[in-house]
């Protein structure tokens, strides 16, 4: 793979991480809202729950295009895998999105770990995010002039 075509990937990867952080930012805020409705049983607006089950879809598929582009790119760039912590970073944060996910579906009365799941995966997912774009800030390094 030539350098410009490979330069486009990072260039989606760096767009596509802004776009996770900020949706992760929306489901924070309107999950939070979730959180204290319950809590102090009151009604919530009826648009929240899908908003908040959307955005996180959206943040599912944007995870999966990263962990693509990363994999794609980095094999046909080197013709291998694991060139850095970043491999690892980006695998666990995958991880821990789908278990966020499935940790979602599976909420509700009379499963009250699910809820602890969700949240906690959540926390995880927040640490997960800052060491993936910290380490992939890093690789990026090597081909700015
Ligand atoms: C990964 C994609 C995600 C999906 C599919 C998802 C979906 C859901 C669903 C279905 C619920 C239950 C809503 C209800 O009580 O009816 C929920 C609750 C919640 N979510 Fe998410 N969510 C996602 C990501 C996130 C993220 C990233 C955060 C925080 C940064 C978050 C924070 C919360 C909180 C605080 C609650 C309320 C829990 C409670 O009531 O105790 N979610 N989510
Ligand atoms: C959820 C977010 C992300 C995931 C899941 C992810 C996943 C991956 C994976 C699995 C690889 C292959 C690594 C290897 O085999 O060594 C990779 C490579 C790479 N990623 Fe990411 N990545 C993410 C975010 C980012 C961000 C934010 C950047 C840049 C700021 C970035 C830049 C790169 C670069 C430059 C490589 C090439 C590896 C190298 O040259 O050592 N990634 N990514």
């Amino acid at each position: 793979m030539d350098l410009p075509s490979f330069l486009w990937l990072w260039r989606i990867a760096a767009w596509s991480m802004g776009l996770s952080v900020t949706a992760y930012g929306i489901l924070a805020l309107s999950g939070g809202w979730l959180l204290l409705a319950r809590r102090q049983k009151r009604s919530r607006p009826a648009w929240l729950r899908p908003l908040h089950y959307t955005i996180g879809g959206i943040l599912v598929t944007l995870v999966l295009l990263l962990l693509s582009v990363g994999l794609l790119g980095t094999v046909g760039y080197y013709g291998n895998l694991g060139h850095s912590v970043h491999l690892p970073a980006g695998l666990t944060v995958v991880g821990i999105t789908l278990l966020s996910a499935w940790s979602a579906t599976r909420i509700g009365p009379k499963r009250p770990w699910a809820r602890s799941l969700h949240v906690g995966s959540n926390i995880a997912l927040l640490i997960g995010f800052l060491a993936v774009s910290l380490t992939g800030w890093d690789v990026v390094q090597k081909y700015l002039p």
